[in-house]
C-alpha cells in the first residue's frame, strides 16, 4: 500500500501539469483584466495633440442665421455660431466652469451649457450660472466657401 509520503514525491503526471498551467495562466489573465483598466485610466492617451492653430469649421451656407455648430478644432470641441445679425463667431466649447460641452441657443441668442445651465453671451462672456470664466474667443474668416476658424495669437 503507497502512503502519503511516497505519493507527494512522485514525479508530477503530465495532466497535473497542464491543469498547474492552466491555473496559473488564468489567475494571470485575472490579475492583468485589473491592472489593464487601472493603468489606462492613470496614463494619458497617446493622441498628439494637434498644433494645427485653424481648421475649416464649415462651409458657407451651411449655418443659417441664429445658428450654430460644434466642431472638433485640435483635441477639444468648439463651436461656431452664425448670430441674428449675420456675423460669426466662435469660441471654444469647454464651458469653464467643470468642462462640459456648450451649445448655442437660438431661442435666447446665447450659449447654453446643459449641465448646470450656466450662460454665455455671444461674446463669450459669462453671464449667469456658474461658470466662473469667459469662453476663450477664436478667430473667424471666410476664405472662399470655408469658414475657417483660428486660434487668437
Ligand atoms: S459645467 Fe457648464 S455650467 Fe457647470
Amino acid at each position: 500500500m503507497e502512503t502519503e509520503q511516497e505519493r507527494d514525491s512522485s514525479p508530477p503526471q503530465p495532466g497535473r501539469r497542464w491543469v498547474s498551467a492552466l491555473l496559473g495562466a488564468g489567475v494571470l489573465a485575472s490579475i492583468a483584466s485589473f491592472l489593464y483598466p487601472a493603468l489606462r485610466y492613470v496614463l494619458p492617451p497617446r493622441i498628439a495633440e494637434s498644433t494645427s492653430s485653424s481648421v475649416v469649421a464649415a462651409k458657407v451656407g451651411q449655418l443659417k442665421d441664429n445658428t450654430g455648430i460644434v466642431f472638433r478644432f485640435g483635441s477639444e470641441p468648439a463651436i461656431l455660431i452664425h448670430t441674428p445679425d449675420g456675423k460669426y463667431v466662435a469660441f471654444t466649447a469647454v464651458c469653464t466652469h467643470l468642462g462640459c460641452t456648450v451649445q448655442y441657443r437660438s431661442d435666447l441668442h446665447e450659449i447654453w451649457c446643459p449641465c448646470h445651465n450656466g450662460m454665455y453671451s455671444l461674446t463669450g462672456q459669462n453671464v449667469s450660472g456658474p461658470p466662473p470664466r469667459p469662453l476663450a474667443a477664436y478667430k473667424v474668416h471666410v476664405q472662399g466657401e470655408d469658414i475657417v476658424v483660428s486660434r487668437s495669437a
